[in-house]
């Protein structure tokens, strides 16, 4: 299985329409954080073991029709029994760090009350383990699993689960923060608010534009009063920020009515939530384009959501090409592109959005750090049924994000750390386990792990980068 070696400079080059290679010296520091990343309810399974409590994802996936085939996360890549083979395979494939989340429900089954120690112990085993092989932990705290319980009582739509959600980081801080010292607060606020409370499509499934304003805004809110909870009560110095899924969008035509769309989705897809948290002000535009009046918003709360960030978590997979007339309320669908590349997800190849998304973030918000949280492809994988899986379209997606990543750094950009979504095949939302996203195949049947092509050519890559460090 280990034998194959993968021979970087061919990888690269290798039918790539760029065959530029990484420059020398390159532009990578050496405290870079090389990752891999996975959330909870994608990856753990074992949803009724261990005093877990059921989590609004438990539900919405048994309505009918919400995923593919009905499939759930109930077993998913079974992480929880294969955390230490796991954390090996992290080792094997040269990461320095590792993202993953914590299941809230696992640690409060009731969303606050009582602890169940079982689950802080998970995570306790994970982080030890990771730190046994030198790997940074990387903590997402909400990964889109809020329990049960909280959501009978309003859930987002009710202020009391910002205060749950900072009690619940205040705990994790105390009982991880003298071994984690990254924190992401949410992950993709945007889909938890839009595709949850607006759209439906995520749970809890509701379908209602004002609802998922006030959902943003308590959630921005929790993110804001974490962040200081887990400043005062984390025992090492703490690197506290939030990960946002950002669009760039392009106008396919040169029309003032296009270009109008265009600022009108950069205001729906990326400043609903970069402006509260770097300006403290919601974009004029947005709850007009949304036909919703301002949700309640105290005085205090804007200045809580702008409590300086040590680091804004960027989520990339492609960009938004559009042309007017618009649906604005609605995913865009985004006008086809005959010469590019898509992945499965039907999302397109766009490496240059990286750059162009990562220097204006930098010259309109100017954050402190950078983390790229995720980046990555599904593809239609398989597996020989002995050791190999071929994936080279997943390693020239990387290589291609990678040498964007390279370029920007170059200009001054301060990136600290990129995490490929995902390190295994995992339970991909609406799309069930449909659409593989892994650096490691999984085969859901037993559970086998199999390094594919992109997981050795990552390791490798790793590996000459660090060793010119
Ligand atoms: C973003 C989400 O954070 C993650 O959960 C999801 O699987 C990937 N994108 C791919 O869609």
């Amino acid at each position: 299985v280990h034998s194959f070696a993968p021979d970087l400079s061919a990888v690269q080059l290798a039918g790539s329409p760029s065959r530029r290679k990484l420059s020398s010296p390159h532009a990578f520091p050496p405290d870079f954080l090389w990752g891999a990343a996975t959330s909870a309810y994608q990856t753990e399974g074992a949803v009724r073991e261990g005093g877990r409590g059921p989590s609004i994802w438990d539900t919405f996936v048994r309505e009918p029709g919400t995923t593919w085939h009905g499939e759930t996360g109930d077993v998913a890549a079974d992480h929880y029994h294969w955390m230490l083979d796991d954390v090996a395979l992290m080792k094997e494939l040269q990461l320095k760090a590792y993202r993953f989340s914590v299941s809230w429900p696992r640690i409060l089954p009731q969303g606050n009350g009582p602890i169940n120690a079982c689950g802080l112990d998970f995570y306790d085993r994970l982080v030890d383990a990771l730190l046994a092989h030198d790997i940074c932990p990387v903590a997402t705290l909400y990964h889109w699993d809020l329990p049960l319980a909280l959501h009978e009582q309003g859930g987002w739509l009710t202020r009391e689960t910002a205060y749950a959600f900072a009690d619940y980081a205040e705990l994790m801080a105390r009982k991880l923060g003298d071994r984690v010292s990254w924190w992401v607060t949410h992950n993709e606020p945007w889909c938890s608010a839009y595709l949850g409370y607006g759209i439906g499509t995520h749970a809890p499934g509701i379908r209602d534009f004002s609802s998922a304003v006030l959902a943003s805004h308590h959630i921005l809110l929790s993110h804001g009063l974490a962040t200081e909870r887990i400043r005062a009560h984390a025992q090492t110095e703490a690197h506290i920020g939030i990960t946002l899924n950002l669009t760039p969008i392009y106008a396919a035509d040169e029309s003032e009515a296009t270009q109008q769309g265009v600022e009108q989705l950069d205001v729906l897809h990326n400043r609903w939530f970069l402006d509260p948290l770097f300006r403290g002000t919601y974009p004029e535009q947005l709850f007009n384009n949304l036909g919703v009046a301002p949700p309640a918003i105290k005085n205090i709360d804007m200045q809580i959501i702008a409590t300086p960030l040590d680091f804004l978590g960027v989520n990339y997979y492609s960009r938004s090409l559009i042309r007017t007339p618009l649906r604005t309320q609605h995913y865009e669908p985004v006008v086809p592109v005959p010469e590019a590349s898509y992945t499965q997800m039907a999302w397109e190849i766009y490496p240059q959005g990286l750059s162009d998304m990562l220097l204006r973030v930098q010259r309109d918000y100017a954050p402190s750090a950078i983390l790229i949280t995720e980046n990555g492809a599904a593809f239609e994988d398989s597996w020989d049924g002995r050791g190999h899986v071929p994936d080279k379209r997943r390693v020239r997606y990387l290589h291609e994000h990678l040498l964007e990543l390279e370029t920007v750094l170059k200009q001054g950009v301060p990136i600290s750390g990129y995490f490929v979504w995902s390190l295994l095949d995992n339970f991909e939302w609406t799309d069930g386990y449909s659409k593989r996203f892994g650096l490691i195949y999984v085969d859901y049947i037993t559970q086998r792990r199999i390094i594919k092509e992109s997981g050795r050519w990552y390791a490798a890559f790793i590996k000459e980068v660090t060793a010119t460090n």
